[in-house]
């Protein structure tokens, strides 16, 4: 996607002379106000730019864990450092299944290989895991731009589809396109009018902070509007679809996204409103079925409760407290909405049943037999 006309993804990987070149990330948590490049140099960097959020979304949090290993391969190649690798990366969020996804998927490649030919092939692998996100993500974007087509063929010419999104399900939480927001840009890209309601998504504010300003370098139409407000607008006839993100989706369609998912999905059934989960395969737990009991929910510092974080009159970033000295806060960072609240989940290989046997339709090589 194009930040004032220049394209960028997510996180890449730049030539600086040396053998492997030099990662770069975006920090994240300076945007909307301050568009910051970090290098990621070392393993413990890496594991920093994933537990502190500078990167942040399920399938960037794999990409990201992707080239860390690579790069702890430049320095040891040996068995021990892989597997440390694969622990330390592993600790630094425990929700986002494409986390281990990645992990599992680099430690398996490479561990039968000798050690002088591991950094190499990692480095190809990490390449090859964002490409293959971008696609991905890409093709979720014509599957769900399907959906906004069929909407937009009941409406009068010229009314825009309108639909509401939660946290940020956008190209910065993905290597490019992002999950939830590809099928809008494919809506756009097609010509047809949309208006993005967006979630502020408390307490971390991915809405307000991400989605608002990647909406708005690209020209779509949109409004922030308070996490309590969806349900307001819902029973007004105010929205056409939800389509949310993913950071982990079980083999029978729970689905496991940023706090207050559930609270959506809970209006949208209740108003008849479609209720769309965008995601890219491997943000599926095949090992998992009962996503209430079995995914492990992030819990965040209070912090994050007790204090925002928003840009001064002076031009700084500056965080203010909002609530009382003394009082405590609850931060579950994630919830689980049971597969029974969700319409349909668009893959890159098409549009399914929130159920084991929808997934299974669409991935009978991967989905779990009986
Ligand atoms: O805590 P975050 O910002 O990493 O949470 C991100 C989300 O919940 C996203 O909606 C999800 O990862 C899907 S991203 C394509």
């Amino acid at each position: 996607m194009k930040i004032d006309g220049t394209p960028y993804r997510s996180i890449w990987r730049e030539q600086d002379g040396s053998r492997w070149g030099v990662v770069k990330v975006i920090d994240q948590r300076w945007l909307p106000h301050e568009l910051r490049i970090e290098a990621l140099g070392d393993r413990a960097a890496f594991a920093t730019a994933i537990r502190d959020m500078w990167v942040r979304g399920a399938p960037l949090i794999g990409a990201t864990a992707a080239y860390g290993v690579a790069v702890q391969m430049a320095a040891d190649p040996s068995d021990a450092s892989l597997d440390e690798t694969w622990e330390v990366l592993h600790a630094t969020r425990p929700t986002a299944i494409n986390l281990r996804w990645a992990l599992d998927d680099l430690r398996s490649r490479l561990r039968p290989l000798p050690e002088n030919a591991r950094a190499a092939a990692a480095f190809a692998r990490a390449d090859a895991i964002c490409d293959e996100d971008v696609e991905m993500n890409r093709r979720i974007g014509e599957h769900g731009l399907a959906l906004i087509r069929e909407i937009a063929a009941r409406k009068k010419p010229g009314e825009p589809v309108r639909i509401l999104t939660h946290c940020n399900a956008g190209w910065p939480a993905t290597v490019d396109w992002g999950t939830a927001t590809s099928p809008i840009y494919h809506a756009v890209e097609a010509g047809i009018p949309v208006h993005v309601f967006v979630d502020e998504t408390r307490p971390r504010n991915q809405g307000a902070q991400l989605t608002a300003w990647e909406l708005n370098k690209a020209g779509v139409p949109h409004d922030l509007v308070t996490d309590n407000a969806g349900g307001h607008l819902m029973q007004h006839g105010e929205v056409d679809l939800v389509i949310v993100g993913t950071d982990r989706t079980t083999a029978n369609g729970d689905v496991c996204n940023k706090i207050g998912t559930y609270l959506k999905a809970l209006a949208a059934r209740a108003n008849n409103v479609p209720f769309y989960v965008a995601l890219p395969s491997p943000t599926i737990d095949w090992t998992v079925r009962d996503g209430l009991r079995e995914i492990p929910i992030e819990e965040r510092a209070p912090e994050e409760v007790t204090h925002v974080q928003g840009r001064d009159e002076t031009g700084r970033i500056v965080q203010v407290q909002v609530s009382p000295d003394g009082t405590g806060a609850r931060n579950p960072a994630f919830d689980v909405t049971p597969a029974h609240l969700v319409t349909g989940l668009i893959t890159e290989r098409g549009i399914c049943e929130a159920s084991a046997e929808g997934l299974a339709g669409l991935f009978p090589d991967r989905a779990p037999r009986g």
